[in-house]
């Protein structure tokens, strides 16, 4: 595995066309493709989501961990009914490979993940807390996704482990970023 600590944005063209409003909750079909490429090159034994929403981020994980035939995706959220429709859409891939939870998953307290996609309220307190937990439940490489890493919220949370707050506009809020724990 490349050795590439720090920050590094990932330019989707989708996600930086198009605003907050009109691309909604979840990825696009670009950011979900490069999640599940991630997912197949880095060959994750466990990973998070936190912020599952109705499952469309993590129908792109579990598919790529269904495709290596390893590893365990764990997704949380705090609306009920969100779960509830995660369950259906990921009702297709074999129930080997995920679980949802509502909140964070305490009950796998003692589980180390080595991949996780942070996507929750991107208000500055929440991504504070949401990170705060998945570094304690990290290891030395683990990587880190941020979704809508660019948003000031989103920034604040994790300054200043990135150094640098990064230059925004309305129009580009949006994208990827990754940090490799
Ligand atoms: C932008 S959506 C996630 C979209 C999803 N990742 C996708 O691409 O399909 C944000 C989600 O985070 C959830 N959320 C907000 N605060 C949270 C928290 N503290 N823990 C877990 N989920 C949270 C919201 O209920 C919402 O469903």
């Amino acid at each position: 595995m490349p050795n590439f600590k720090g920050l590094h944005l990932y330019d989707c063209k989708g996600a930086f066309r198009l605003t907050w409003d009109e691309r909604g909750f979840a990825v696009t079909e670009e950011e979900g493709m490069f999640l599940k490429t991630l997912i197949k090159w880095m060959r994750p034994k466990f990973c998070l989501e936190i912020g599952t929403y109705v499952g469309i981020s993590s129908s792109w994980i579990v598919e790529g961990l269904q495709e290596i035939g390893g590893g365990i995706y764990h997704g949380c959220d705090i609306i009920p009914l969100y779960i509830e429709e995660a369950r259906k859409r990921l009702g297709c891939y074999s129930q080997n490979f995920w679980k949802l939870y509502l909140g964070y998953p305490e009950e796998e307290k003692d589980v180390i993940y080595d991949f996780i996609f942070i996507d929750d309220s991107h208000v500055e307190e929440t991504v504070k807390k949401s990170y705060t937990y998945a570094k304690k439940h990290s290891r030395s490489g683990t990587l880190i996704v941020f979704h809508d890493i660019l948003l000031p919220d989103v920034q604040k949370a994790i300054y200043p482990d990135v150094a640098t707050l990064l230059k925004t506009t309305p129009e580009k809020q949006v994208g990827l970023g990754l940090i490799v724990v």
